[in-house]
């Protein structure tokens, strides 16, 4: 199945709002759960078929 991982950077904790709300409405199994780009490390880019970067 095609995934869709979520990623974003944020400072004040919108963008992080903003990427919650989005996995939300494409739902779990669609969407992977948004993860900071701070704490990830470059393969997890690379397990998905498309990104949604914030
Ligand atoms: C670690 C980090 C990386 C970011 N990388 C990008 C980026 O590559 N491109 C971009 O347009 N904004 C980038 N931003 C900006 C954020 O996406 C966001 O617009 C900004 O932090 C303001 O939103 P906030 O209120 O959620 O902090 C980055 C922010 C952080 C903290």
């Amino acid at each position: 199945m095609k995934t869709i991982g979520i990623f974003f950077g944020t400072e004040t904790g919108t963008t992080r709002l903003i990427a919650k709300r989005i996995h939300k409405k494409l739902g779990e199994q669609i969407a992977s759960k948004p993860l900071n780009v701070n704490r990830i490390s470059p393969a997890e880019f690379l397990a998905h078929d498309a990104l949604i970067l914030g």
